[in-house]
């Protein structure tokens, strides 16, 4: 084979793993099977040695990781990552929403979305290539965590579409979902390991390993939902979400309802409710609901306060609790010789999973 050739071939192989990638992990409608995807891969792995300066950094064969990182270095935010105001009750809603018609010129169009229980990510895209992924951090500056994000399937590397600027940023959520962090504690139940508390801090923890193929393997994903760009020519946040949808992105699904547009405070308040108990039916956790006005030139208008947005309010809903008995207190041994106490419960259901024990290090 020429070298033209492998590059051909290369290319060919690396826009075919990409749009199963897509189909599989984003549309969640694969057309080929498994083995047929990693024979696939395979093919192309094995061009890649053989002609390692067509292998990029954005290859399909870098989901499974295998960079070490030892420190992750600090980059400034182009875009500060800023957090929302916090409420707590639907008045505070009505409130909030009551200011906004005030302050506001003209009638206002919300987007109601649904609150990740995730980690806050920043993901730059130069050429329509994953260029970096940085986390908040202190929202003006994070940790470039570049090669642990690329490993999470639903992260495209590379953009499909047209029509996204050289530069730009994307925002959201990487999230655990509830099936992974199961499946990884009950690996640690199994190996007399202290269980991790939550899918969130299991999420942040696991985004933070230095070794990425670590990262590959923990089922991570993700929810993008922010756009910025010095060319963003969309007038709405709404459009600029479902573009992104289209070069690629995992964007949250209108047809279940992660996402709508809300004309008056009812619909908002529609949505709260509906997710309220809904929530727990997801395979994910939330922790809220986020409304936000959907013009930009609103958006522009409205502005900020000295550390929040006036155009979006985050809603939070009550912390489930549950009651239960507690039947037995075990001192597990962990591999370091650590000892954490664990309570056996009477098993009880709570946010979407059976509680069976709890860890009482704290
Ligand atoms: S918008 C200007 N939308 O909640 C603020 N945030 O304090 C832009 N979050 O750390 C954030 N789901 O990571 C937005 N649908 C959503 C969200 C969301 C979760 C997180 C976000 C941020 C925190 C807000």
């Amino acid at each position: 084979m020429t070298e033209a050739e492998a590059q051909k071939e290369i290319e060919k192989l690396t826009d075919e793993l990409n749009h199963h990638n897509h189909l599989y992990y984003v549309k969640a409608q694969p057309v080929i099977s498994d083995y047929d995807f990693d024979q696939l891969l395979e093919k192309l792995k094995k061009l890649e040695e053989q002609f390692p300066k067509f292998a990029s950094p954005n290859s399909p064969t870098k989901r499974v990781g295998g960079d070490i990182t030892k420190i992750f270095p600090t980059v400034k935010h182009k875009y500060p990552m800023l957090s929302l105001s916090n409420s707590y009750s639907t008045e505070d809603i009505v409130d909030w929403e009551t200011r906004l018609k005030k302050l506001a010129d003209g009638d206002i169009e919300y987007v109601c979305e649904l609150k990740y229980d995730g980690v806050a990510i920043g993901i730059t895209y130069v050429n329509g290539e994953l260029f970096r992924a940085v986390t908040r951090g202190d929202g003006e500056e994070g940790e470039d965590i570049t090669p642990n994000v690329r490993t999470i399937k639903s992260v495209p590397l590379k953009l499909t579409g047209t029509g996204y600027p050289q530069e730009f940023e994307i925002r959201g959520e990487i999230i655990l979902p509830r099936s992974s962090f199961d499946k990884m504690n009950a690996e640690r139940e199994a190996a007399g390991e202290p269980l991790y508390a939550n899918p969130r801090n299991t999420a942040a923890g696991t985004l933070k390993n230095q070794d990425s193929a670590v990262v590959a393997s923990r089922g991570l994903d993700s929810f993008l939902y922010g756009f910025y760009s010095d060319k963003n020519t969309f007038k709405t946040h709404y459009e600029s979400v479902i573009a992104c949808g289209g070069w690629g992105f995992k964007i949250p699904d209108e047809k279940k309802n992660y996402l709508k547009k809300c004309a008056t405070i009812d619909e908002i308040i529609g949505f709260i409710n509906y997710w309220d108990e809904e929530r727990k039916k997801l395979g994910f956790e939330i922790d809220g609901i986020v409304i936000k006005v959907n013009s930009y030139l609103q958006q522009q208008d409205l502005g900020f306060t000295s550390k929040s947005p006036r155009w979006a309010i985050a809603y939070k809903f009550k912390a489930e609790t549950v009651s239960t008995l507690v039947e037995s207190i075990a001192y597990q041994v962990g591999r370091t010789g650590a000892i954490t106490p664990v309570a056996n419960l009477k098993p009880v259901l709570l946010a979407g999973t059976t509680v069976k024990r709890a860890s009482l290090h704290n």
